[in-house]
């Protein structure tokens, strides 16, 4: 049996993640800082879920001796940036080199660039060269939103279309080419068995690009409550996102508005390597927002 660590894996993407690899016969460790919120993954026949700090290089040292394969999920959309998305990446990238881990697979974003207008795309981007700096061979996956059941983007919309009679909507024009959870996990586990995929970074987008605007409304029908999309300008958006910021875990800040001002769409038409194919955005949202 293969064994595989995965920091971050206890949420959206990784518990799809952690179900794949279970099925697949991984005995897998799942550090958490909360043990108690992640009851759905102790039931996985193969996991063994561990309330760790992987912050710290000791810790984060045990938890890497021995595995096959280390995959680092962990991101956040608010909060100490510089922490989570570039200081942790480089240590567990040197806990997995000097462990002599044979894959390292690092879970970034889209669009993450060291010019990028956010502070999320812009410490994405020094995440990536800090896992690159300590593991060249590391797989590296840049994801557009990702979408499926228990995602917090769409979801978040079906909530505000039942209750608000018009939704007031920063960025409306916002480029976004969802992909499905279910092919990201599809592309990283393809990846293991290729191994020209040591040291690459992959984009994974879905078929289409849309605009927020447009999935929005798609939402709003799709769940039995078409609301009226009155799109914010610029300054406008800014605003209802300061505003947000003052709500504790609110879904909107300035940072995510800056994100929005870059085009989160794979280059040249492509979507998913290995020759996976991209799943369509109505083929799947129906099954876990829709009301028709
Ligand atoms: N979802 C998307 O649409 C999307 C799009 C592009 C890129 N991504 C990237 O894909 C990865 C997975 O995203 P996701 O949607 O699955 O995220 P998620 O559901 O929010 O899960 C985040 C995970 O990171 C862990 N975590 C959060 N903050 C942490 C911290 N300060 N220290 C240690 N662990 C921490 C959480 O663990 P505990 O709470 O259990 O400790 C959880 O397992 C992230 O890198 C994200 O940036 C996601």
């Amino acid at each position: 049996m293969k064994r595989a660590l995965l920091i971050g894996g206890t949420g959206f993407l990784g518990s799809a993640l952690a179900c794949r690899l279970s099925s697949a016969d991984f005995a897998l460790t799942l550090p958490t800082r909360r043990r108690e919120r992640v009851k759905h993954l102790t039931i996985l026949p193969t996991a063994s879920v561990v309330e760790a700090n992987v912050h710290d290089p000791a810790t984060l040292a045990q938890l890497v001796a021995g595995q096959d394969l280390v995959v680092n999920l962990v991101g956040i959309l608010r909060g100490d940036f510089e922490r989570a998305h570039v200081a942790l990446p480089g240590k567990i990238a040197r806990a997995a080199a000097a462990a002599h881990i044979p894959r390292l697979i690092h879970i970034s974003a889209l669009a993450a660039a060291s010019d990028a207008p956010s502070r999320y795309l812009r410490s994405k981007a020094a995440g990536e060269a800090a896992v690159r700096a300590a593991y060249p061979e590391a797989t590296i996956f840049q994801p557009s939103v990702i979408f499926g059941r228990n995602d917090s983007f769409l979801t978040l919309f079906a909530k505000l279309v039942r209750f608000a009679p018009f939704i007031p909507l920063a960025c409306p024009q916002a480029r976004f080419q969802p992909v499905w959870v279910e092919d990201v996990v599809a592309a990283i586990l393809a990846c293991l068995d290729h191994p020209e995929s040591k040291g690459q970074s992959y984009p994974l987008c879905g078929p289409r690009v849309y605009s927020l605007r447009e999935l929005v409304a798609y939402v709003g029908w799709l769940s039995g409550h078409p609301r009226p999309i009155i799109g914010l300008p610029l300054p406008l958006s800014y605003l209802q996102a300061w505003l947000m910021e003052w709500l504790p875990g609110g879904p909107l800040t300035r940072d995510n508005v800056r994100s929005m001002q870059a085009p989160n769409v794979c280059p040249d038409g492509c979507t998913l390597p290995f020759g996976l194919t991209p799943t369509a955005l109505e083929a799947v949202a129906p099954s876990y927002l829709g009301a028709r």
